[in-house]
């Protein structure tokens, strides 16, 4: 097929699609090009997941607006169906592929989903089709990863038999479908015509820029943004530590820093989470492996984020010290496990984190998530016979809380907010030996010991 026979397709919407791979990424992707008129077949290896599917119904259990609905309609219109075989794509005109990328804890990415992917379409793959990597990748993965598993398993040569290209995605959970339709998008084609196909594609969806550019581009600029995301989150956490210390407020201070031209300072917090943030700068990191390049504020960055729920834990250590209560045996109400605020994803949660150094100080924790099926229920039932309590998550249901009842089943009344949820001096003048990221310990500040 050729890219102009392509694009006809897709304009009429007469183009066979797929989506590999159905998680928070690709069952949304899927979901909306069926919508928009298109047939989708959407290959997932999680035989509940293809069943779920197949019946309407979203496996995704976070506040997700409009994806139930969006779901069931496709469905039902017989518009997307999921499935488990891949010589089901033997009639795709586009393959999507959003199948999972994580590192390893040498931060080394695994790539067993996305090979396995490429490895089961390569010989299948229709003649003339347009494969996309919807997934985020190291720099260098299309070059060395995609082009040779399906060069070789096809028997085809890129822009011959097939075209390739890297449409990495940016959306967040809780945001998925207003993400996919107004977030720009860089789009990477094996050629300047390649991408030019891919933007008539994504248009399909996007009201917003898509911009064609190379691979190298593509895979660049996706790592980059979340490396920088990184990057500033550590530098907010760095300045919260230095607030807590100095009796300043992070949150005074940073609204008024933001006020400065060029100031954009981010949010501290209890730690980093997810699938995508915690990784993707290691996945920056690997695409310069062995090139001599200095990395230094990358891996440090992850470092100071990766220590935020150490800290919570010595914030906690502290309250219950004030409290009149100690850390070792103590029992400790931990809310929120999702890595997000009213989200199912618990994908490198910085409560795991947590919970994992407050075993080892002794501790034992009863952990609440109103999102997370496992760990749901009455929350102030799970705080009968804590000791203290820590706010890990800012979910809804939290900020409602009736902090009256928690403070009069809990043992001690000492609470951390690592996510600058509650009013501290209110809970101050209610009784709270609270503790927060970037909060000063007490009333007063505390000077430090050198002269100046
Ligand atoms: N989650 C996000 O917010 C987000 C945002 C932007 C980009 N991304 C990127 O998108 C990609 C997908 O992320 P996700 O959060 O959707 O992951 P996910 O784990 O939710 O979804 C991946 C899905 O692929 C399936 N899968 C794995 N191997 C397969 C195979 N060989 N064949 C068919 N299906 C297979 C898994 O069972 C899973 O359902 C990752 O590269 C991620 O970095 C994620």
């Amino acid at each position: 097929m050729e890219l102009s026979e392509l694009k006809n397709k897709i304009e009429s919407r007469e183009a066979r699609l797929a989506v590999i791979g159905l998680g928070y990424v690709g069952l949304p992707v899927a979901a909306m090009f069926a919508e928009t008129g298109f047939d989708v077949l959407g290959i997932e290896i999680k035989p509940d997941r293809v069943q779920k599917i197949n019946a309407g119904v979203s496996p995704i259990e976070g506040d997700e607006p409009g994806m139930d609905e969006l779901l069931a309609k496709v469905v039902k219109a017989g518009k997307l169906r999921a499935s488990d075989s891949y010589p089901a794509l033997s009639d795709r005109d586009i393959v999507l592929i959003d199948v999972e990328t994580p590192v390893d804890d040498h931060h080394i990415p695994r790539y067993e989903a996305l090979k396995a992917s490429l490895r089961s379409l390569a010989p299948v793959l229709k003649k003339g089709a347009l494969v996309i990597i919807e997934s985020t990748i190291a720099p260098g993965t299309m070059q060395k990863v995609a082009l040779p598993l399906l060069e070789g398993g096809s028997g085809r040569k890129v822009n011959q038999g097939f075209y390739l290209g890297n449409c990495p995605e940016r959306v967040m959970p809780g945001k998925l479908l207003a993400n996919l339709r107004s977030l720009s998008r860089v789009v990477g084609g094996s050629t300047p015509q390649v991408a030019e196909a891919m933007v008539s594609l994504y248009r399909c969806i996007v009201q917003a820029d898509l911009d064609p550019v190379d691979w190298i581009t593509a895979e660049l600029v996706k790592t980059v943004e979340n490396a920088y995301r990184d990057v500033q989150i550590a530098f907010a956490n760095e300045v919260a530590m230095i607030c807590e210390a100095l009796g300043g407020d992070v949150w005074k201070v940073r609204e008024l820093v933001n006020k400065s031209p060029y100031r954009q300072m981010h949010l501290p917090g209890a730690g980093v989470g997810g699938h995508c943030i915690p990784k993707d700068p290691w996945l920056l990191a690997y695409g310069v492996e062995g090139l001599g390049v200095p990395l230094r504020l990358i891996p440090t960055s992850r470092a100071v984020n990766d220590g935020m729920p150490l800290h919570v834990v010595d914030l906690l250590e502290d309250a219950l010290a004030e409290a009149g209560g100690s850390l070792a045996g103590a029992r400790i109400l931990v809310m929120g496990y999702a890595y997000l605020e009213n989200s199912d994803d618990t994908r490198n949660s910085p409560t795991q984190a947590l919970v994992e150094r407050l075993s080892q100080t002794g501790a034992s924790v009863v952990v609440h998530d109103p999102f997370v099926s496992e760990y749901q229920g009455d929350l102030l039932s799970a705080a009968q016979g804590c000791d203290a309590a820590v706010l890990m998550v800012a979910h809804t249901p939290y900020k409602t809380l009736d902090l009256a009842a928690l403070k009069a089943v809990l043992r001690h009344p000492a609470l951390v907010d690592g996510r600058n949820l509650y009013d501290s001096t209110a809970l101050r003048a209610a009784g709270w030996v609270y503790r927060g990221i970037g909060k000063p310990a007490a009333l007063s500040a505390q000077p430090n010991q050198v002269s100046y």
